[in-house]
């Protein structure tokens, strides 16, 4: 019966099981952004912190769509465990520097789902991924530009704090 109603879904098994791994990719991604976002309160970096807990709840938001879309198609979305999230981070930069690894990882990702279904023609699924694949632009362009300020700027005396109330005018206009 199980197999039968599967027969009804035309979502493949193996683009459910991508989608349900980049679901994890997010929620790792979340979970990351929050301890960020707590390492920098601790550091006095108020408002990066508040920029991570923005970020935390942005991927949170990611994550359930492509949850909604597995489910609406007709699959299984899977509640992702996620583990191996840091307490502590080396440097103030290093953290925005792991942050834009993260980001050129996750654009990887859907480039790569992008190829399995097209390979797969799965257009549907394809269509849904360009609003993510836009959304890695920006989410690339803020980092690399913060990544700047620490160049520009440099973290000597009180530039840590300037690079902190500096990164809030850090918007993406897309042009
Ligand atoms: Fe959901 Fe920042 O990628």
């Amino acid at each position: 019966m199980k197999d039968l109603l599967k027969l009804k879904t035309s979502l493949s098994e193996d683009i459910e099981n991508i989608l349900n791994a980049q679901v994890k990719v997010e929620a790792h991604s979340s979970a990351l952004y929050l301890a960020m976002s707590s390492w920098c309160d601790d550091q006095g970096l108020d408002n990066s912190a508040t920029f991570f807990a923005t970020q935390a709840d942005e991927e949170r938001i990611h994550m359930l769509k492509i949850f909604n879309f597995i489910n609406n198609r007709g699959g299984r979305a899977v509640s992702p465990e996620i583990t191996n999230i840091p307490v502590d981070f080396e440097s103030f930069r290093g953290v925005f520097e792991q942050a834009l690894e993260q980001e050129m990882f996750v654009t990887e990702q859907f480039n790569n789902i992008a190829d399995k279904c097209m390979k797969a023609k799965d257009f549907v699924t394809f269509n849904f991924l360009q609003w993510f694949l836009e959304e890695q632009v920006e989410e690339e362009y803020v980092a690399r530009r913060i990544l700047e300020l620490f160049d520009v700027i440099g973290e000597e005396g009180t530039g840590r704090w300037e690079i902190d109330k500096h990164l809030v005018k850090v918007t993406f206009d897309g042009e």
